[in-house]
């Protein structure tokens, strides 16, 4: 990682870079990574950190329950008083010791335009949570009325036009989660979710990150799978009716049909925005067709990072974009 270093005792020093963002995930990685390899106690110096976004958060969240679930005690200092405000607001210090740090008071206190980092382990509060985040971001967005009248006609409102897509987007991420992530030996796997509504860019960014087995574990022997790497697992577990299910056969309702994960990429580039999906040594960035990440670095899971522009969101009509039963691509689907 590069940052880590040990002090004169023994209790190693993690340095946190500047951006922990899905634009540098391979930075964000390696830093959850070199935090998750330690043994013991943690101290975690946050003086360079500047801005985390939710796929910061979520690897940061799952990182940090890692090591208390191991009875390893997080200590973080020098994390200045705006980035510490938020994420104090965010609730990733849950658990962790923060030293030296004063809350700048109100000016990060933009209750209604966060949603908190939430984890998720069972199936009951994963029904819920994808329709209360999706209003929660929301009704961060000025002008929009939560009780508004729907429309005679189409029985919607703006809310519901918005909120549709980013509950799609987030309850196919979150069953994903808590059903394939859980397979090939991780049955204790879970997920955390984060959002926020951006006013400045006017962008939603969300991120859905699970600890288990990755696209790897469960399309292994998926016949589509060319090479058994993470890189190809991503791209096949992307294209339309691949699942690890598929073996059951067809079936008439939207389980296990492998449509979810290209919806959700569909949605992103309908939204014209951007996604992000990391998986063990890889990630994919469709519009930058992605990589590996650094050497060595490695998340031990799936985490799905999204921008969605909240102009084109309310003209997203998810029926359109779903795959159709012809939608069979033989080769990778590119989404430059
Ligand atoms: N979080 C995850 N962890 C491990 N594997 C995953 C994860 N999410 C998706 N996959 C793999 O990618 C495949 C495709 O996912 P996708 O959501 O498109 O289809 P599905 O979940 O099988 O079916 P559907 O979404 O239509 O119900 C899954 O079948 C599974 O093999
Ligand atoms: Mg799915």
């Amino acid at each position: 990682m590069g940052d880590g270093s040990t002090t004169g005792g023994s209790v190693s020093v993690i340095q946190l870079p500047r951006f922990l963002t899905a634009r540098s995930c391979g930075e964000t990685i390696a830093v959850c990574q070199a935090i998750q390899d330690e043994e013991s106690d943690v101290v975690i110096d946050a003086a360079r950190l500047r801005f985390v976004d939710p796929f910061g958060l979520t690897l940061l969240g799952a990182t940090f329950q890692e090591l208390q679930g191991w009875g390893q005690r997080v200590v973080v200092h020098r994390v200045s008083a705006d980035v510490g405000s938020y994420l104090q607001r965010m609730d990733l210090f849950r658990g962790v010791d923060l030293q030296g740090f004063t809350p700048a008071g109100q000016r990060w206190d933009r209750r209604d335009s966060l949603v908190e980092l939430t984890c998720i382990d069972d199936h009951t509060a994963a029904s819920d949570a994808a329709g209360r985040l999706a209003n929660a971001l929301i009704g961060a967005v000025p002008g929009i009325d939560l009780n508004e009248e729907p429309d005679d006609m189409s029985g919607q409102t703006e809310a519901t036009r918005l909120g549709s897509p980013i509950k799609y987007v987030l309850s196919e991420l979150l069953e994903n989660a808590l059903t394939h992530a859980r397979r090939a030996g991780y049955k204790g796997a879970r997920v955390w979710i984060a959002g926020q509504y951006y006013q400045r860019n006017d962008l939603f960014r969300l991120a859905v990150t699970d600890n288990g087995c990755g696209f790897l574990g469960t399309l292994r022997d998926h016949p589509d799978l060319r090479r058994k790497t993470h890189r190809e697992a991503i791209l096949t577990a992307m294209k339309p009716r691949v699942s690890c299910n598929r073996d059951l056969g067809i079936r008439t309702d939207t389980v296990n049909e492998g449509v979810g994960l290209t919806t959700v990429l569909r949605i992103a580039r309908a939204a014209d925005g951007r996604a992000l999906i990391a998986s063990g040594d890889a990630y994919h960035n469709p519009a930058t067709a992605g990589g590996s990440l650094p050497v060595g670095t490695f998340w031990q899971g799936v985490s799905v990072a999204l921008e969605l522009r909240r102009i084109k969101l309310e003209t997203i009509r998810i029926g359109r974009l779903l795959p159709t039963l012809e939608d069979m691509p033989r080769v990778p689907i590119r989404f430059e």
